[in-house]
């Protein structure tokens, strides 16, 4: 059975159709990438797989649970770092951690989190005071801590200068490596190339291709995965 299957997705903001009918599936120990254009509903989907989010129409299954009935168990499960993550600006960054970690049966090791993610310095700094690279390996510190099964990554690397970028891959791959299956949301094709082993690609509110990243340059007749996204969506300029 598939980690993550997605059937026929629907999700409207009133009049505004954000998915329209999207469906694929995850198999356990993947790296699994959801690439889109602006607006296509990508993270509408992955608010759908945690939770919290109720899809208009369609079925999920996340571990062979129904994140709409099942969330408070899904939420022990699944590690997720969210686009925009806010914490209280007086929370320090340890602190932020513990506490998290303390939501979790079997967490991480906070010390060895905070290596990691290279914020070892920053450990007694309050969250508010963060530039934003460093808030956003928070955010990716806070998806790992409770050692989850499936870790749901929404522009993980966004922000970030390219040797976290690289430190984050190599983190992602590590984790991926301890059993851990991997969604992951990027703008960022080589970010694609290099960590997923298959991605859907979203247009609209629809998927519009699924392959590897491989598979997709042949289908589109592309020389690099950032031509055969192009080619195979329309520009929402
Ligand atoms: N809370 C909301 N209320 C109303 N409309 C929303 C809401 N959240 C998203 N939308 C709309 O739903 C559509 C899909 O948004 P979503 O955030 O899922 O896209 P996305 O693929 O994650 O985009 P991006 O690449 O810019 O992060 C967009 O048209 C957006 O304007
Ligand atoms: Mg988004």
């Amino acid at each position: 059975m598939p980690l993550i299957e997605v059937t026929g997705l629907h999700k409207r903001y009133g009049s505004r159709v954000a998915v329209d009918g999207v469906s694929f599936t995850v198999e356990r120990g993947e790296i699994f990438g959801i690439l889109g254009t602006n607006g296509a509903g990508k993270t509408t989907t992955v608010e759908c797989l945690q939770g919290l989010r109720r899809a208009d129409r369609g079925a999920i299954s996340v571990l062979g649970l129904d994140p709409a009935a099942d969330r408070a168990a899904l939420t022990r499960r699944v590690g997720v770092q969210l686009q925009e993550s806010r914490l209280p600006p007086k929370l320090r960054v340890r602190e932020a951690l513990e506490l998290f970690a303390s939501f979790y049966p079997d967490p991480a090791d906070v010390d060895v989190l905070l290596d990691q993610l290279d914020l070892r310095d920053h450990a007694r700094s309050y969250f508010g005071k963060l530039s934003g690279g460093q808030k956003q390996r928070v955010s990716i510190a806070l998806a790992l801590v409770g050692n989850p099964e499936l870790a749901i990554l929404d522009e993980l690397t966004t922000g970030l200068d390219p040797h976290a970028r690289r430190e984050t891959w190599r983190l992602v791959e590590g984790v991926r490596a301890a059993g851990v299956t991997v969604l992951l949301v990027t703008h960022f094709m080589d970010e694609a190339e290099r960590l997923c082993d298959r991605v859907a690609i979203f247009d609209a509110g629809r998927v519009v291709a699924t392959g590897t990243p491989a598979e997709l340059r042949a289908t589109a007749g592309a020389s690099t995965l950032d031509d055969a996204f192009v080619s195979l969506t329309r520009s929402t300029l």
